[in-house]
C-alpha cells in the first residue's frame, strides 16, 4: 500500500452482526461473519488512516493498530457510534444491524411450559441514517445487501439513507464467504468491481472513497 490516501483521516466503522437478547441465554442475531467490515478496517488503516472499528460478535481478531470496541446490541452500536462520529471524518456502516430487538425479553431464563412465548418487536435506531443526518458530519458509506434487483434496491436506499457512497452486493455472494462481487454507487452512477477477496474489494473501495472525499473537500 503505497499511496497514503487516508494519512491524517479518523475513520469509524461497523462490522459484524448484532444480537438482540430474547432471555439471558438466547437472541436473535444473523449470518454477518464481519469480514467485510474487518476486511474495510485494515485497508482503512494501510491507507495511514486513524481507525475505529465498532464490532458486533464475531470470530474474528482485531485488528492490528486498530482500536476495536466490541458491543452486542443495535442499541450499544448506536451510542458508541453516535459517541465518535462527529470526530471522525468518515463513517463506514459495515454492519448487519438487526432492524428490530425484543421489546419484552425477559430478565430469566425461559421455561418450556405453558403457551409459547409471544415476541415484541420494536424497531431499532438506523445508525447509518442518523450520522448521514448529522450537520457537518462525516463523509458516509454504506452497504446494501440484498438478493435481488440489486442495483435498483441498493440506489433507492443510498437516496433514502443520504449517502454519497453506497456498496452494494448480493446476500448470495458475500455473507461468510471470503470473497465478494460488489457495485459501489455515487452521484456519479453505478461502478461494478470484479469478483475478488474480500480484502481486494476493501482496497478497491478505500481507494474509491478516497478519491471522493478528496473531491468533497476540495468544493
Ligand atoms: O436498510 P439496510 O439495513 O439494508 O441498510 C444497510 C446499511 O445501513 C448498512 O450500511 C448498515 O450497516 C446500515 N444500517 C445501520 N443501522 C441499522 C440498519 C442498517 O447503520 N439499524
Amino acid at each position: 500500500f503505497a499511496d497514503k490516501t487516508l494519512a491524517g483521516k479518523k475513520v469509524l466503522l461497523t462490522a459484524g452482526p448484532t444480537f438482540e437478547p430474547i432471555d439471558p441465554v438466547r437472541g436473535i442475531t444473523n449470518i454477518s461473519s464481519g469480514k467485510m467490515g474487518y476486511a474495510l478496517a485494515r485497508a482503512c488503516r494501510d491507507a495511514g488512516a486513524e481507525v475505529v472499528l465498532v464490532s458486533g460478535p464475531t470470530a474474528l481478531a482485531g485488528p492490528v493498530g486498530v482500536e476495536r470496541v466490541d458491543v452486542t446490541t443495535a442499541q450499544q452500536m448506536h451510542d458508541a457510534v453516535m459517541a465518535r462520529a462527529a470526530a471522525s471524518d468518515v463513517f463506514v456502516a459495515v454492519a448487519a444491524v438487526a432492524d428490530y430487538r425484543v421489546a419484552n425479553a425477559a430478565e430469566h431464563k425461559l421455561k418450556k411450559q405453558g403457551a409459547a412465548p409471544t415476541l415484541e418487536l420494536v424497531e431499532n435506531p438506523d445508525i447509518l441514517a442518523a450520522v448521514a443526518a448529522l450537520p457537518n458530519g462525516p463523509f458516509c458509506v454504506g452497504f446494501a445487501a440484498e438478493s435481488q434487483h440489486l442495483i435498483d434496491f441498493a440506489e433507492a436506499k443510498r437516496q433514502k439513507k443520504g449517502v454519497p457512497l453506497l456498496v452494494a452486493n448480493l446476500v448470495q455472494t458475500a455473507m461468510g464467504s471470503d470473497a465478494n462481487e460488489v457495485v459501489l454507487l455515487d452521484d456519479a452512477g453505478s461502478h461494478p468491481l470484479p469478483i475478488m477477496t474480500k480484502d481486494e474489494v476493501a482496497v478497491a473501495i478505500v481507494r474509491h472513497l478516497a478519491r471522493q472525499l478528496t473531491a468533497s473537500q476540495g468544493q
